[in-house]
């Protein structure tokens, strides 16, 4: 029989940071895939406050951790410990550097780069999935479902995102070089 625990703090924690996360990605992604969705004004809203809410995800992450550290006791210096937690280090690692520079003072000195730094929120989604499937394997509550079932959406769309960017630049090479067959 299908049974489900019922959710402790830690898991709480960890669920928002998910979800806060999800929400920095819908707008770019939406406008992509959905484009008619710029007419209700939700990406540009979702856009406007998308860093403020990419630092709550940080707190939230950084309170689901340590709530974990402290309940297990877990050392990180002991290299299988960390190797067990590896996304999750990861994930909240890319967490600290995007809520970090997420300011007009880093835009302006990492330039171009900071749009590279910050695509790795992208990298984040995968490390999530395998995180939650890994940690909650054999004990879900009734969180992880729901948890899992947005994250495996978001991806979805991020994936037919990455298509019809790849579909235009194809279009537009394929035009460029009749262009210059003529
Ligand atoms: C940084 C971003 C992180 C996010 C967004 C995140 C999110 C989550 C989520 C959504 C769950 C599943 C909760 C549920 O379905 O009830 C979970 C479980 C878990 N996470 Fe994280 N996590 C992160 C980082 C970490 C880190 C750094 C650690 C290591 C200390 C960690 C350790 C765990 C463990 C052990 C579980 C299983 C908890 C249990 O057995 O009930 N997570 N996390």
């Amino acid at each position: 029989m299908l049974t489900m625990d019922m959710p402790l703090s830690v898991n709480i924690l960890g669920f928002i940071s998910l979800m806060t996360y999800v929400i920095t990605l819908i707008p770019t992604n939406l406008k992509i895939v959905f484009p008619h969705t710029k007419e209700t004004g939700i990406p540009q809203f979702l856009l406007k406050y998308r860093r403020s809410i990419g630092i709550i995800a940080f707190f939230f992450a950084l309170g689901h951790s340590f709530l974990l550290v402290k309940k297990r006791n877990l050392d990180f210096l002991d290299l299988k410990t960390f190797w067990i937690y590896i996304q999750g280090i990861t994930t909240l690692t890319i967490f600290s550097l995007l809520a970090i520079t997420s300011n007009n003072w880093s835009i302006k000195k990492l330039k171009r780069n900071w749009k590279k730094l910050h695509q790795m929120t992208y990298f984040a989604i995968f490390l999530l999935i395998w995180h939650i499937l890994d940690k909650m394997s054999g004990h879900w509550t009734y969180l992880t479902p729901i948890g899992i079932a947005i994250i495996t959406g978001i991806t979805i769309l991020f994936l037919i995102r990455l298509w019809i960017i790849y579909q235009d630049t194809t279009t537009k090479n394929k035009r460029k070089i009749t262009k210059l067959n003529n």
